[in-house]
């Protein structure tokens, strides 16, 4: 008899991280439950992870048997609403951690309409919160940035770097997000002894943990696509980050790149990232959730960050020659002025994860090219059907 699952609820799991990490979770053995208002992204994400977990899934699974929300129950619901939320909880009591990726994520944007990035990603993660508190589900690996670093003075920037509220309102709710996450955990310590020693007290046996872990992810640079070609990110309007911009100069649908800033004190003059496979970013979730009940079963509970990175820095050039050479030509770019907010170098020292979460980024910048090109080509227009080959 296989063992009991568990059951993950993924917000934002229609997204391009979001989706990504479901078909791993599914891949890892868990049952996934997905919660997204699609307000930037599409279900057709879930439909195929549904493909693809069918050509590797056991043979006594036969997931092609099932509809995709039978396999994946999906919400089209919005993290700001309470009474919405509640619901999904009470209709699964089998919920044991929430990976949280829901929120506006478009740092220009962010400068423009803050309000509604403080509203989306810090109330809606505290009604999250809240939610899971009330029904006693206290593990959440958190989606947070390589952007909380600021403009880091060591590079590698390790997790002990001081994190700064100077940059986007976007950046600053991570920042925000990250305190308020470390703080409930610490709380709930608190609240948990306050607890045991009432049970005690009365003689009644203890029945709950308040106690709260945290796994807060730190990304750098996600970038590619599934290798099948038939999964990617699908940004809505013009793509804001470098990649996504690139495979649509690539694609034909924009004339040429812009590369912002060839003045900063890096090899070139152009600014460093660590760039990491989207699929190798999922991988950190399942490793980070692994992690928490190894954590548990060892009794230790609370809030712990992680930079996912390769370690490894690429400046912007870097990354077009790159891409050339999984598209075969060269794509036009041209040199603009720097693009307010950009730091010259984010490059992660990873060795915390590899050590800990037993992870390790492991695909090459070609593949990320590779496979993000093989999406792009056979979908220039994302999941919408229009004109895709
Ligand atoms: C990379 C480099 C640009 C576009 C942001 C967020 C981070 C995460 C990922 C989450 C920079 C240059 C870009 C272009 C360019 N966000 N560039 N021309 O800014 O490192 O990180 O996205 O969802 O939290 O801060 O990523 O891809 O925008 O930029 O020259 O048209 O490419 O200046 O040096 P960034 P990016």
């Amino acid at each position: 008899m296989s063992p009991i699952k568990q059951t993950i609820l993924v917000t934002g799991g229609c997204g391009y991280i979001g989706s990504h990490t479901v078909l791993r979770l599914l891949e890892s053995g868990y049952k996934v439950i997905v919660v997204d208002n699609l307000s930037n992204s599409s279900f057709e994400a879930l439909r195929r992870v549904h493909e693809l977990y069918t050509r590797v899934a056991p043979k006594d699974e036969s997931p092609a048997s099932l509809t995709t929300e039978q396999l994946i129950p999906f919400y089209q619901v919005d993290v700001l609403d309470r009474s919405s939320l509640i619901k999904v909880f009470a209709s699964h009591p089998e919920i044991s951690a929430v990976i949280h990726f829901a929120g506006r994520k478009a740092v220009g944007e962010s400068s423009h309409i803050p309000l509604d990035y403080y509203n989306v990603n810090i109330s809606g993660t505290v009604n999250l919160l809240q939610v899971m508190d009330e029904f006693h589900v206290r593990k959440i690996v958190f989606s947070s940035s390589a952007t909380v670093y600021g403009d880091p003075p060591v590079i590698p920037i390790p997790e002990t770097s001081p994190i700064v509220a100077s940059m986007s309102p976007y950046g600053r709710t991570k920042v925000f997000l990250e305190h308020i996450i470390k703080d409930l955990c610490t709380a709930s310590v608190v609240k948990h002894q306050r607890y045991v020693k009432e049970c005690e007290a009365a003689n009644k046996s203890v029945e709950h943990n308040y106690e709260w872990s945290a796994m807060l992810l730190r990304y750098f640079n996600p970038a590619g696509a599934h290798p099948s070609g038939i999964m990617g990110e699908d940004p809505q309007g013009i793509p804001n980050n470098l990649m996504p911009f690139l495979a649509q100069v690539a694609v034909g649908n924009l004339e040429k790149l812009s590369v912002f800033g060839d003045d900063y004190p890096t090899r070139d003059g152009t600014c460093i990232r660590d760039y990491l496979h989207v699929l190798d970013l999922a991988q950190g979730h399942v490793a980070a959730l692994a992690k928490m009940d190894t954590n548990h079963t060892a009794g230790l509970f609370g809030c712990k960050a992680y930079n996912l990175g390769t370690g490894t820095g690429c400046t912007v050039l870097d990354m077009v020659r790159a891409f050339n050479r999984a598209v075969g030509r060269e794509l036009p770019y041209v040199i603009t002025g720097r693009r307010a907010g950009d730091v010259p170098n984010l490059t992660a020292d990873p060795s915390l994860a590899n050590k800990e979460l037993e992870w390790k980024a492991e695909k090459s910048l070609d593949e990320m090219c590779t496979d993000l090109w093989r999406w792009q080509r056979t979908h220039p227009n994302g999941y919408s059907p229009a004109q895709n080959q």
